[in-house]
């Protein structure tokens, strides 16, 4: 075992009970949310590309393969996993029936999510490792059987043929945002209150199955005055045009087409890369329109 490792381990079985240095509310990351994704927390090399210093990246070794590019945890340019329609797509996804958030209020029944929705529920909703890709870099690092037709355990021994420089790749456990941060499988070992306490709560990040509790996937807008209706249609997208270029861009909110009609999905309200806000920092939290003032509700809420 080498000294980082070592280290981490250590990190990660004390419990010290200085609580959080984060709070769990708060938003502050150390990336600069500038730019790229690469400066964001969906950069899962912990480096950050505009080359300020590396996050912690040494304890965070021992938890996901390191795969030393940003993209890759989520697209790769050969040999996607076309069993989901969503763009070059690199993560293994599992066949998973989501409870669906179900009050009497809804005018409808919320359909299961659709593939705009399962991209992000391939790591937030915690059933499946990060570190979990159907092509890993550098060559021999493909096995679409196992990869594409995952079962934990088989799954578990693909990641582990991958090695960073020569290393010991039995040392990297796969590690996913299980919402039990006792879990010997959960980032949130070290990312919720009690834990490491360096690390960022993460509790409110890892939605789980159970989508009860979240604002409704799988739903169409429904007739009536209490909705604005969106101007904008383009391939399996209708959108919010608020520039007219009749292209559904980063920060216009959208409904998607996956065979049950044009539905809100998880990237209808945000843009896993990162959106620009008024400021040179994106938004807060992914989204594609602000928060302020309830603007992303009023696009589609007339409230
Ligand atoms: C954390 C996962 C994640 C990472 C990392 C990521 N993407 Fe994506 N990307 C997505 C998802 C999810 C979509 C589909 C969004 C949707 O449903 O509309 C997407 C869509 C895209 C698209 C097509 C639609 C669009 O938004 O333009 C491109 C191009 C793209 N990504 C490029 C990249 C590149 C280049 C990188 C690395 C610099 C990257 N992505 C990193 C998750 C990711
Ligand atoms: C490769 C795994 C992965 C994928 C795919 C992914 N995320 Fe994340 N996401 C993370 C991790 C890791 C974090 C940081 C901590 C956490 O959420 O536990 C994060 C954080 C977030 C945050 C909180 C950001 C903040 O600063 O408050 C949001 C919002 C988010 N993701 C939304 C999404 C959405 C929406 C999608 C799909 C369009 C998505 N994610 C796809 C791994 C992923
Ligand atoms: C050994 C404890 C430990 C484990 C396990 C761990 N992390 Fe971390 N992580 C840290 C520490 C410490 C930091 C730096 C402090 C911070 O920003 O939270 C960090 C930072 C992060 C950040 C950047 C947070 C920010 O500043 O925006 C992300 C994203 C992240 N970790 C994701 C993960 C994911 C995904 C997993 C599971 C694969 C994981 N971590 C497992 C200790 C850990
Ligand atoms: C109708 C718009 C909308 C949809 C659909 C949506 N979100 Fe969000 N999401 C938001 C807003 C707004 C926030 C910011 C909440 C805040 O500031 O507290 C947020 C916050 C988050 C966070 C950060 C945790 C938190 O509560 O602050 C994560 C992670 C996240 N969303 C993931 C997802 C995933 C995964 C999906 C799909 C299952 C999804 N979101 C669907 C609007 C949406
Ligand atoms: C992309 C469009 C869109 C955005 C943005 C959006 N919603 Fe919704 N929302 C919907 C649709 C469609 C439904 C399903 C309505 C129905 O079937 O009755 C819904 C349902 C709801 C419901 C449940 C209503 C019920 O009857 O149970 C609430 C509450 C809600 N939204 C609040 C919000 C809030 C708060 C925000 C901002 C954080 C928001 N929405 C952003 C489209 C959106």
């Amino acid at each position: 075992m080498n000294k980082n490792i070592g280290a981490a381990l250590i990190l990660a079985l004390g419990t010290f009970a200085l609580g959080p240095v984060l709070a769990g509310n708060d938003r502050l990351t150390e990336f600069s949310n500038q730019g790229t994704i690469g400066n964001t927390r969906h950069n899962l090399t912990q480096r950050p590309t505009d080359g300020s210093t590396a996050i912690n990246a040494g304890m965070m070794e021992a938890y996901r393969n390191d795969y030393q590019q940003v993209c890759v945890y989520c697209h790769t340019p050969h040999a996607a996993n076309t069993n989901i329609n969503a763009p070059l797509w690199n993560r293994t996804v599992r066949t998973t029936t989501y409870t669906l958030y179900t009050q009497q209020t809804l005018s409808q029944d919320a359909t299961q999510p659709g593939p705009n929705s399962l991209t992000c529920l391939s790591c937030h909703d915690g059933q499946t490792a990060v570190d979990s890709i159907v092509n890993m870099p550098g060559s021999g690092g493909y096995n679409g059987a196992l990869a594409l037709n995952p079962s934990a355990g088989t799954m578990e021994s693909l990641l582990d043929t991958w090695r960073l420089n020569g290393g010991d790749p039995a040392a990297v456990t796969h590690q996913g945002l299980n919402s039990d941060p006792n879990s010997e499988t959960s980032c949130l070992g070290c990312h919720s209150p009690g834990k490491t306490s360096a690390a960022t709560d993460f509790t409110v990040f890892a939605l789980g199955t159970d989508l009860t509790n979240d604002h409704p996937v799988g739903v169409k807008l429904p007739a009536g005055s209490d909705w604005n209706v969106p101007s904008g249609t383009f391939q399996n997208i209708r959108f919010f045009d608020k520039d007219g270029d009749n292209r559904p861009d980063k920060n216009e909110l959208r409904f998607y087409d996956s065979g049950d009609g044009f539905e809100v999905e998880c990237a209808s309200c945000h843009d896993p890369h990162g959106v620009p806000g008024t400021t040179s920092k994106f938004l807060p939290t992914f989204l594609r329109v602000t928060a302020d003032g309830s603007q992303i509700c009023l696009t589609c809420h007339v409230k």
